[in-house]
């Protein structure tokens, strides 16, 4: 179906809720820029999201915390770019970064506005449970769907004392529990739950009516999410457990530049199909460079 402007609908939060009561999985992947975004959205996944993994992934950092938010929303319109050309319905969510909704309910919402008018996404995604009831509220309020995101959560990675598995005492995992039904309640559209036992995972998604999107929880979620550039296999470094890499793109990459950089070295590259031509090029020699001579243009033509 598509819009007044011709842009197909875009899939809803209702429409990934109905996902889950038909009991179809919802796949959704990350990307940063837009010809990720192209390349997501002409494979048909139904949700894209901006995650503040990229200062991992693209910036090189060793965690999610220094991203800001202007990262974030430069990120994200590349993104909905990257989406809109591909005439793609995924529905785009971005990541609000550390620092941009933990201090107030009222910067939250200032910064998920921005997100949507700036970035161009559709709703947007914060980490942490019932403490993040009341920021959940206030955002959903103002009109911008969240999706929530409990278990390990890397902007706490300092309070959890590591990226490592969350919820696996009785203790624990009933606080968890506790924490998807409060942002159920408070308007979460969907929740991520990140490295979490699939018995835990399998509870609460049995327990809530939106959608659970798991990255390393399990096949009982309604949908799974996983960084684009682990499925594609660029970072031979590391893989983790819950990743299953689909391409091996790293070697691939590495391949092809290294192909480049021999035939520019061998002069075999660019090939005479890779130049142009032109019949019209006037080379005027120049006696003496620094002297200046009006009569006598340099170089005329153009490339053909
Ligand atoms: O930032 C991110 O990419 C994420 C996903 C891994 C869920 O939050």
């Amino acid at each position: 179906m598509s819009t007044q402007t011709g842009a197909p609908r875009r899939i809803t939060v209702n429409e990934l809720r109905r996902l889950k009561e038909r009991g179809e999985k919802i796949a959704m992947v990350t990307a940063y820029d837009a010809t990720a975004a192209r390349l997501c959205g002409e494979a048909g996944v139904d949700v894209v999201l901006v995650g503040d993994s990229l200062g991992m992934v693209v910036q090189g950092h060793d965690s999610t915390l220094p991203v800001t938010l202007d990262q974030m929303v430069y990120h994200s319109a590349m993104v909905r770019r990257g989406l809109a050309r591909a005439g793609s319905r995924a529905h785009l969510v971005g990541d609000l970064p550390f620092g941009s909704y933990q201090a107030s309910a009222d910067e939250a919402v200032t910064a998920a506005m921005r997100m949507v008018a700036e970035g161009g996404v559709e709703s947007v995604k914060l980490e942490g449970g019932s403490d993040y009831v009341e920021v959940i509220r206030r955002i959903v309020r103002a009109g911008v769907p969240v999706m929530g995101h409990i278990g390990l959560t890397p902007q706490s990675v300092h309070k959890l004392g590591g990226y490592v598995v969350q919820g696996k005492d009785a203790e624990k995992a009933q606080a968890l529990l506790r924490d998807a039904r409060a942002l159920e309640a408070a308007g979460c559209y969907a929740v991520v739950l990140e490295c979490i036992p699939t018995e835990l995972a399998r509870v609460i998604s049995g327990q809530l009516a939106i959608p659970t999107i798991g990255i390393g929880a399990g096949p009982s979620c309604d949908g799974q999410v996983l960084v684009l550039n682990d499925i594609l296999g660029l970072d031979d470094a590391f893989t983790p457990r819950f990743v299953r890499r689909f391409a091996e793109l790293g070697g691939e990459v590495r391949g092809a530049v290294g192909r480049y950089l021999a035939e520019v070295k061998a002069g075999t590259f660019p090939a005479e199909e890779h130049v142009f031509h032109s019949s019209s090029v006037r080379l005027v020699p120049v006696a003496d460079e620094t002297e200046e001579r009006e009569d006598l243009p340099g170089v005329m033509g153009a490339p053909v």
